[in-house]
């Protein structure tokens, strides 16, 4: 197996979750080692796996990995919207001419792809009313980061059409668990609160967020590598809705903290409402189940992890609040 972008939060995960689960397995992780990226996170399988120090936009390098493999499993991809509003190019270059160059690899030597995309590429749902997103939503990304995985997406769609690619494509709601970026929401807030400083909150806090555990949505891309149907999509969410305000406000609790002990910084433009997946037909077909069903038991296991792992996540903290500070936020 092949794993783009497996030094990353999520790829990360699920290197060590594929491992566990199939003892047999031989793995290959592609990665630019980005800021978003960190051998640290696959400090646990050192031995297990192949590193390779490279960028999926190399057309070489990705040929010869792809043809060395039965599956690609493709999470690289620049994942942050606060930073594809300051600077769009690497996500254009990474998300749509990445996946081109590791489609064009998976169409000569026929292998099997999955690809890993958001449910940020469908847009805003109203706050109210309980709608969520399906496979057949249109898409509607809002941000530049959400229109180059839309973009990833359709390219995928199209070559599975049109050249027979056997590939396979989630779009799963916003994670959260060990190794996440401090740039993140989750792992910002509690990690501002570890070192005495205050949550940041976007606007009035009310946008809403689904929140899967990383595992869950390892378990499920899992699920599908074994038995989804090709050409197939499937939507991943946990059902756990929670507004940023609500999120904050158990952060703080579950640190020992006031509620109300935030700041309100300015809004992130063009700032989606509401994200809400309706993950029944991953349910229905491959059994597939959140374990992590409670957030708050997900989100005091996630702050353990943090509060035990500073030596993982200090050394970005500075300079990821360095850059929020720069844009005010
Ligand atoms: P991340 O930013 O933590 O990790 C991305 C990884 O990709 C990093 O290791 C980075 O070094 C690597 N990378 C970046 N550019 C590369 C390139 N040109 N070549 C090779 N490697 C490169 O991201 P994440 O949160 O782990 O997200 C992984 C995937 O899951 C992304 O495709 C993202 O769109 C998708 N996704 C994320 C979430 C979420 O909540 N984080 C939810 C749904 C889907
Ligand atoms: O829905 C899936 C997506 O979830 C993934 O595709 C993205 O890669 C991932 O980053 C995430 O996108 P969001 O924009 O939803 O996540 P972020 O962590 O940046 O923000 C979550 C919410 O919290 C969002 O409404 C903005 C708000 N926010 C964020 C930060 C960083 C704050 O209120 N304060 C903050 O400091």
């Amino acid at each position: 197996m092949l794993v783009t972008g497996g030094a990353g939060f999520i790829g990360a995960n699920f290197v060590h979750r594929a491992l566990a689960a199939r003892p047999d397995l031989r793995l290959t992780v592609l990665d630019a080692l980005t800021y978003a990226g960190n051998r640290d996170n696959l400090a646990e399988v050192g031995d297990r796996i192949t590193f390779v120090h490279g960028d999926v936009r190399d057309g070489d390098l990705v040929d010869g990995l792809v043809r060395d493999c039965d599956t690609v499993v493709h999470f690289a991809a620049e994942s942050h919207v606060d930073n594809s509003l300051q600077d769009p190019i690497p996500f254009l270059r990474t998300n749509i001419e990445g996946t081109f160059v590791l489609l064009e690899a998976v169409r000569r030597h026929d292998r099997r792809l999955h690809h890993v995309s958001t449910d940020e590429v469908f847009g805003s749902l109203p706050l109210h009313g309980g709608e969520a997103f399906t496979e057949e939503t249109r898409y509607d990304p809002s941000s530049p980061y959400s229109a180059t995985k839309a973009a990833s997406d359709l390219l995928v769609r199209a070559w599975a059409r049109s050249y027979g690619v056997r590939a396979t494509l989630s779009n799963c709601a916003n994670n959260y668990g060990p190794y996440q970026n401090v740039e993140k929401f989750l792992p910002r807030q509690i990690t501002n609160v570890l070192i005495g400083r205050r949550p940041k909150l976007y606007g009035t806090g009310e946008n809403v967020r689904e929140w899967t555990h990383v595992d869950d949505h390892n378990d499920a891309v899992l699920l599908i590598l074994d038995a989804g149907r090709v050409g197939e999509t499937y939507l991943i969410g946990s059902g756990a809705e929670w507004s940023n305000r609500a999120l904050v406000e158990l952060t703080l609790t579950l640190l020992g903290r006031p509620v109300d002990d935030f700041d309100s910084v300015p809004d992130r433009p063009a700032h989606d409402l509401r994200y809400a997946c309706d993950s029944g037909k991953i349910r229905r077909e491959l059994g597939w189940r959140p374990r992590w069903a409670e957030l708050p038991d997900g989100l005091a296991a996630t702050i353990d992890w943090y509060r035990g792992n500073e030596w993982w996540w200090g050394p970005q903290k500075a300079e990821t609040e360095a850059r929020y500070a720069a844009i005010g936020r």
